[in-house]
């Protein structure tokens, strides 16, 4: 196999200077890091199901944190941010169907989707919040 694939790693610059929040974020690098290396350990399509189900799980419940915390704070983006998160979970839904045959084809499109989507994410609509959130005390 080619060289392996790099995983994940956490970079000041994603921080929303939040720690409850930084956390979450850094738990979602490591379930795409779990989804790298069962590329590499012949992983079986139940395996992978199951990385996939706690990521899903996960990452609703990281974004109904900060969704909550929008609402609380009555944060001005919430909408549209809101809209990029449903608009991932549709992505995301899609995706999970053609979860065919191939499962190492399969793993490696979603590590893509979701390391592009999530980096992206944290670095631009996530860090719109900041603002928001430390004024309400937050950190
Ligand atoms: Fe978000
Ligand atoms: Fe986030």
């Amino acid at each position: 196999m080619e060289e392996k694939r790099k995983k994940l790693e956490w970079e000041e610059s994603y921080s929303v200077q939040v720690k409850e929040i930084d956390d979450q974020h850094k738990k979602l690098f490591a379930t795409i890091n779990e989804l790298i290396d069962s590329i590499y350990e012949q992983t079986t399509k139940e395996h992978l199901n199951g990385i996939i189900d706690s990521l899903i799980i996960y990452k609703r419940f990281h974004f109904a944190t900060e969704e909550r915390y929008f609402k609380e704070f009555n944060y001005s983006g919430a909408q549209d941010h809101i809209n990029k998160h449903n608009m991932f979970n549709e992505k995301l839904d899609a995706i999970q169907k053609e979860f065919g045959a191939d499962t190492v084809t399969f793993a490696f499109k979603l590590v893509d989707f979701l390391e592009d989507w999530l980096i992206q994410h944290l670095m631009t609509v996530d860090q719109q919040y900041v603002p928001c959130f430390k004024e309400h005390g937050l950190k």
